[in-house]
């Protein structure tokens, strides 16, 4: 039996200790918008956050994730209450065929989460693992830099209300 935290929730898996996460994700638990690629941790379309970090699944044992905490793209956000940067997806119309873009999401808040405002550079270093056979990369970077925007404006109004003016 393997126990972490689910988006949230404890849950317990009566699995194989070396079942990959994705499997155990999708099979067990029976969250399937985590996707499977290659299944060799180079497509990045089974993102998850593993303790905030965003993590290939495929190759991940579940064994690794105990006592952990997992965050899927459906922990991420709903559809009534959209996570910043699933908003700034839906803004910037950026899916094509779609298959990619949880682990581009789960990525990019990531990101966001440890470095608010990334520079061009650190966006295309952290995203540089998740592939888009579609090639919507010019509009995940649009979004990103969206949310990074929205960040530094509601910090400059936070610290202008401080400051009394
Ligand atoms: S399916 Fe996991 S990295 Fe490609
Ligand atoms: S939107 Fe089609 S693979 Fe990325």
């Amino acid at each position: 039996m393997i126990s972490f935290v689910l988006n949230g929730e404890p849950v317990e898996a009566d699995v194989q200790p070396e079942t990959p996460l994705l499997w155990v994700i999708r099979d067990y638990f029976k969250l399937t918008g985590s996707k499977f690629g290659c299944g060799m941790g180079l497509c990045g379309v089974c993102s998850m956050q593993l303790d905030g970090v965003s993590t290939r699944t495929c190759i991940l044992p579940v064994a690794a994730v105990e006592g952990r905490h997992v965050t899927t793209i459906e922990g991420l956000g709903s559809a009534g209450n959209l996570h910043p940067v699933q908003k700034a997806w839906v803004d910037n119309n950026v899916p094509q065929c779609g298959y990619c873009q949880s682990g581009q999401i789960i990525s990019a808040s990531s990101l966001l989460d440890r470095n608010p405002e990334p520079s061009d550079e650190q966006i295309d270093a952290a995203m540089s693992g998740n592939l888009c056979r579609c090639g919507t990369y010019p509009r995940i970077k649009r979004a990103i830099k969206q949310v990074a925007e929205s960040k530094a404006a509601a910090q400059h109004y936070d610290a202008s209300a401080e400051g009394g003016s």
